[in-house]
């Protein structure tokens, strides 16, 4: 069984289906966690992207409830861990946990354990925050569509910069003036509950660029990446 203190990777949708070579993608991101899976315990969330959303925006246009839907985007995250948990193979491919004490128990006989979301009213960012602070992770890292963490929307904006290095401080509040209503599907920056559970953990948030692979193994490894850090 993987040793050593855990290592845990929120995966957004969006970076697992783009609509471009979205098979070979998945294929060596499988690769490359099957491999670090065996070095060091590893938890993997992954992210509803455009296909829960579009579910939410036709549910709700039918009327159903927050919670409702809530529960329509949980669902399509754990068809993504189904997806990617089937790749990875061996343990990694049984039915994903549901909660984060489930997930954090089975870490005791698998790695990586690949999950979606939990319960309504958070994201799969926040539900790999909590179990990161409940494993007592060294580490979690982002994978986005983006390279790292900036002061704007960098595909709104092209004059956006970059933050390399921010501070838990600073970045809780970025992350409360950057949530809107908390309404299902709705996308941000990093989850408000996740933000809070990392810092007060003192966990290390490292923000990369989820398709760039050499890069996304070197932030999970420890090792010099290109992205952002907070804390
Ligand atoms: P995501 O985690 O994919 O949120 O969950 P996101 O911000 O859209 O992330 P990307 O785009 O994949 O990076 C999709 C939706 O599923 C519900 C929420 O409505 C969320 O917006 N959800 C997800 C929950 O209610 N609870 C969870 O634990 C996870």
């Amino acid at each position: 069984m993987a040793e050593g203190a855990p290592v845990v990777l929120s995966v957004g949708g969006s970076v697992l289906l783009t609509g471009e070579n979205d098979a070979e993608f998945l294929r060596a991101l499988a690769d490359l966690l099957r491999r670090l899976g065996r070095e060091f315990p590893l938890v993997v969330t992954t992210g509803g992207g455009r296909t829960a959303r579009e579910y939410i925006a036709l549910a709700r246009s039918l009327g159903l409830t927050e919670v409702e839907l809530d529960e329509l985007g949980i669902d399509v995250t754990r068809l993504h861990a189904r997806l990617l948990g089937g790749l990875v193979g061996g343990a990694s491919a049984a039915p994903p946990p549901t909660t984060v004490a489930a997930a954090v128990r089975e870490l005791g006989h698998v790695s990586p354990v690949i999950l979606g979301g939990t319960e309504p009213g958070h994201t799969t960012d926040g539900v790999a925050a909590l179990i990161a602070a409940r494993v007592r992770a060294v580490r979690l890292v982002n994978a986005t569509r983006v390279d790292g963490l900036y002061d704007r929307d960098p595909r709104r904006h092209p004059d956006a910069r970059r933050i390399d290095r921010m501070g838990w401080d600073a970045f809780r509040r970025v992350v409360r003036e950057s949530v809107g209503e908390g309404s299902a599907g709705q996308e941000f920056l990093f989850d408000a509950l996740g933000a809070e559970a990392l810092g007060r953990a003192a966990i290390p948030l490292l923000v990369v660029h989820g398709r760039r692979l050499a890069n996304l193994e070197a932030a999970l490894r420890g090792a010099i990446f290109d992205g952002s850090r907070i804390g």
